[in-house]
């Protein structure tokens, strides 16, 4: 016993001994943004910062007719994905929603609202009808033939749609909800573009709901690839949420609470939040709902989905009943599976950030999650474990390597990522063909050229190990919605350890949560007060 005790305190001295490390959320919130420039496709404007890209896939959409020139390369290939694409900028909508002003502190607004413009541009032009969206440019099977950089693209450019006879409810569903939570986050500074959000969001619901299909039974390529799971009903629920939140209208709420039982909303208890699977964000905002106090009447429906919601934190906080939990790696990390793994760590440690806000936002006798192992979760504690896989991203981690490229002295080398691979175009604009590529750049020992700066790749095994190679697609291959969640949660970390940098009380207001219960009561017009330093004051060509 007394053996026992002594190796538990030499234990315990060595975690001690572990110094904190401290990590630049600003810097790499900075970095996150410059992503998805390099993801970037069509035509570059002038002020384009990663500049080993040009442009690229200027000719989408022409044999079928549609102009679908821009969007984004979802990972390290060059098709333009519609149902991923559309997660990526609700989730970066999502954390402009929730910490826009966190955002704005670190001077990095503006390259938010950019990066989730150059998706909505696309979506709007993607949507060409009603009943009508273009799902997909390219095709993964014939791009994976080929490794060049997009500016040389010479695969298939073939676009496909779904529409009234080939529905998909799932990707009318994300793109809906894509496009009403942006339209949240261009309210103030752009309300037209806001309200054309919206109009497009609506359609696409409508669409979705009345037409109902899973979108890869209506394009085949897509399953390969990026294949509905989940079916469309979480993405239905998922739109109709993000559409009550930006128009206070009251059918759509009813359509959460209607459905609630036959969508599943209240039956999964899941444990992973992604592209694919979309139940916990539906549970978590459904949650908030009632923890705002506003919906009394729906609350029986709203709490069967904050149960299931406190499901899914329980789980990644190794806190609910013991095979039930989310798996982690020796090194502490959430472990899901292993293609890709670090997508659901992002999403994870969104929701416990945001959850974390909620619950402190919510009356003092709801300030804690009561999980199935007995105990109970605070604000604090959800926020903490969020931020350790955080940090292990950015470099605590056993490898002592940044899992988010371009970030600290350490981090991945051999992206999986055709541009980053090859010489910039910029550089060199000899063609390089399709197999050339292959022979030349993706076999080279030599570290890739391009530093794709802010990329989150696909991490370590289940036991922290990472191997840093260009054709362990697995571990070292970034998708952009492997990003868009850190950018809220990169924010928040900043704040909470720079609280005091948030100086202007303007800028609270337009979060929507003025702290202060005297300004408040003086503000009746808040929006007048607008600062030059606040989000809505963006410069109106948003
Ligand atoms: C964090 O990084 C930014 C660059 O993105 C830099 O300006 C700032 O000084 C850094 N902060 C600290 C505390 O090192």
């Amino acid at each position: 016993m007394k053996r026992f005790l002594q190796q538990l305190l030499g234990l315990m001295m060595m975690v001690l001994a572990i110094p904190a490390q401290a990590f630049n959320y600003s810097d790499a919130l900075t970095k996150s943004l410059l992503y998805f420039e390099s993801q970037r496709s069509g035509r570059l404007p002038y002020n384009q910062r990663v500049t080993w890209r040009d442009h690229s896939g200027l000719t989408d959409g022409l044999e079928q007719g549609v102009d679908l020139v821009g969007g984004y390369y979802d990972a390290g290939d060059h098709v333009k994905f519609g149902l991923p694409m559309a997660f990526t900028i609700t989730m970066l909508s999502w954390s402009l929603i929730e910490y826009g002003d966190e955002i704005a502190a670190t001077g990095e607004y503006g390259h938010a609202l950019e990066a989730i413009k150059w998706g909505t541009d696309y979506f709007i032009k993607a949507h060409t009808h009603p009943n009508v969206l273009w799902a997909e440019v390219g095709d993964g099977d014939t791009d994976h033939y080929c490794w060049q950089r997009p500016e040389d693209m010479t695969t298939s450019r073939q676009a496909y749609k779904i529409d009234a006879e080939n529905p998909g409810s799932d990707l009318a569903g994300e793109t809906a909800a894509a496009m009403a939570a942006a339209s949240l986050v261009f309210k103030k500074s752009n309300p037209h573009y806001s309200h054309l959000l919206l109009l497009h969001a609506q359609q696409l619901f409508e669409f979705g709901e009345k037409r109902r299909g899973e979108y890869d039974r209506s394009i085949g390529i897509a399953k390969n690839y990026y294949a509905s799971v989940s079916g469309y009903k979480d993405e239905l629920l998922w739109a109709a949420l993000w559409l009550y939140r930006a128009t206070d209208r009251e059918d759509y709420l009813l359509y959460v609470i209607n459905n609630a039982h036959c969508f599943g909303g209240i039956g999964w208890a899941i444990s992973e939040f992604s592209w694919d699977v979309k139940y916990a964000g539906v549970q978590i905002l459904a949650s908030k709902l009632l923890m705002d106090g506003r919906h009394e009447k729906h609350a029986h429906i709203l709490e069967q989905y904050q149960s299931k919601a406190e499901h899914y934190l329980c789980s990644s906080l190794n806190k609910n009943h013991k095979d039930k939990n989310v798996d982690r790696t020796p090194g502490g990390l959430l472990y899901i599976r292993q293609w890709n793994n670090m997508q659901y760590v992002s999403t994870a440690a969104f929701l416990l950030t945001v959850y974390s806000d909620y619950l402190q936002k919510a009356k003092a006798s709801k300030r804690v999650v009561k999980c199935p192992n007995g105990e109970e979760v605070g604000p604090r504690e959800m926020v903490q474990f969020a931020k350790s896989q955080v940090d292990y991203i950015l470099g605590s981690n056993p490898m002592s390597t940044s899992y988010l490229v371009g970030f600290g002295s350490k981090y991945p080398k051999n992206v999986h990522h055709r541009g980053a691979s090859i010489v910039s175009y910029r550089e060199n604009k000899a063609f390089i063909g399709c197999t050339q590529g292959y022979d030349n750049w993706y076999g080279r020992k030599e570290v890739n050229p391009n530093v794709l700066v802010g990329a989150l790749v696909g991490g370590p095994d289940c036991q922290d190990n990472f191997r840093d190679e260009r054709g362990n697609y697995m571990q070292t291959e970034a998708c952009t919605y492997n990003t868009a969640p850190l950018v809220g949660v990169f924010a928040k970390l900043h704040n909470m350890e720079h609280g005091g940098h948030i100086q202007n009380p303007i800028l609270r207001i337009h979060g929507g949560h003025i702290q202060n219960p005297i300004l408040r009561a003086h503000l009746k017009h808040p929006a007048s007060t607008a600062s030059a330093t606040s989000p809505s004051s963006f410069s109106s060509s948003y």
